[in-house]
């Protein structure tokens, strides 16, 4: 996308798509608490509003600003990120085959060898890096679905967008990605093909650590599409309406803040890329990760706010340093303004496709030279 085309985004987002309140003239739109909606004296519902469940005026408002920075034709928002693609899943049919990658957010990795194999989907895990693993999965006619996530948790490898939807397409199935972790500042996966974008708003789109939400946005609002809105509706998995408000004001500042944790994490990166306490740097941005070409052609403007390092000494060593830092919080998540550090394997247990010795970090919008002198002492207080 040009500067151009980019910049127009980031106005629109800081001006949350320009809302005005005509009835006050705000320019902070209100929240709608309401659950119900008056009927017209002829039985109808005009506003197009009837109920809570399936619809909120405040929550339309994140919907229409993610909807037009990843350029889709409509969005949702739900309960959380979880809610959201599981409602991908719930939308397909009992006996449908489901294609997933190895490394991917390890709750919904989870609850798909769980929960939506006892619902009937078959959910077949390939390397999603590997374009090769991925149409070597497909079978023509019973694959529905092909998820990927990109850089995808807690490794960081990345799939080409553009490779993963012509495979998707070409066996009748169709791409959905979690694009969490690039949020639509560096990639707009719709550009590259694929026909439904995952957030889990909790991270950078909200980006202060206050709220739990999700969101999906579509490239066509067809018949699939249909029975994700029926999904929300139906399992009431939506947002509510002061989260969707928070959500709103927190997306106003997503440029500026996913570009400061771009050019931190990149310093990160490169100054613990070397360091003698660290076996090695995960993070797409450097130029020996094995993603990075890939990554450099469907990313622009950074490689994003998150890497994980590989603690020389092992699982007790890694523990021990993330128990040491000061300035990084030791919780899970990430996107916020603060930066975290995490043993991701802790939190991941049986399975877990996490090194033992790796911690993830999720870089903020601190001073970079603090964070980076933070996790220096924490690392070499080990001796
Ligand atoms: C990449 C990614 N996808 C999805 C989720 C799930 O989102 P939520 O916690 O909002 O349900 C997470 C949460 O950590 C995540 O990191």
């Amino acid at each position: 996308m040009d500067d151009r085309k980019q910049n127009r985004k980031a106005t629109q987002a800081a001006q949350g798509l320009g809302w005005i309140d005509e009835a006050t003239k705000a320019i902070i739109p209100p929240v709608y608490l309401t659950t119900t909606y008056i009927r017209d004296p002829d039985n109808q519902y005009r506003t197009g509003y009837s109920y809570g469940r399936p619809h909120n005026p405040t929550t339309e408002h994140p919907e229409a600003l993610l909807a037009a920075l990843e350029g889709g034709a409509a969005c949702l928002t739900f309960a959380s990120g979880m809610a959201a693609a599981t409602a991908v899943f719930l939308a397909l049919k009992p006996g449908d085959h489901v294609v997933a990658p190895n490394i991917m957010y390890w709750g919904l990795r989870k609850w798909l060898q769980s929960t939506a194999a006892a619902w009937g989907l078959t959910v077949e895990f390939v390397d999603g890096a590997s374009s090769d693993a991925l149409a070597a999965a497909m079978r023509p006619g019973r694959t529905k679905l092909v998820w990927i996530e990109t850089p995808a948790n807690p490794t960081w490898p990345v799939t080409d967008i553009a490779e993963a939807a012509a495979i998707a397409h070409r066996a009748g199935a169709l791409l959905a990605i979690d694009s969490t972790v690039a949020t639509p500042v560096l990639t707009r996966p719709i550009e590259f093909g694929a026909d439904i974008v995952m957030h889990s708003a909790t991270k950078y789109l909200n980006g202060h650590s206050d709220v739990v939400a999700g969101a999906l946005v579509a490239a066509r609002t067809d018949e699939f599409w249909e029975r994700i809105v029926a999904v929300r509706s139906g399992n009431g998995a939506i947002l509510g309406p002061f989260e969707a408000w928070l959500l709103l004001r927190g997306m106003r500042t997503l440029y500026l803040r996913v570009e400061r944790a771009c050019r931190s994490a990149a310093a990160v990166a490169a100054h613990f890329a070397d360091h003698p306490r660290v076996a090695g740097v995960l993070y797409p941005g450097l130029p020996g990760h094995p993603g990075h070409a890939i990554a450099a052609r469907q990313m622009s403007g950074g490689f994003g706010g998150m890497l994980s390092i590989r603690v020389a000494g092992g699982e007790a060593a890694a523990i021990a340093a993330a128990a040491r830092v000061g300035l990084w919080k030791r919780a899970t998540s990430l996107g916020g303004v603060e930066s975290l550090i995490e043993h991701r394997a802790s939190i991941e247990g049986a399975g877990t496709p996490a090194p033992p010795d790796l911690l993830r970090l999720s870089v903020g919008i601190e001073d970079p030279a603090d964070l980076i002198d933070d996790l220096d002492q924490a690392l070499a207080s080990g001796n």
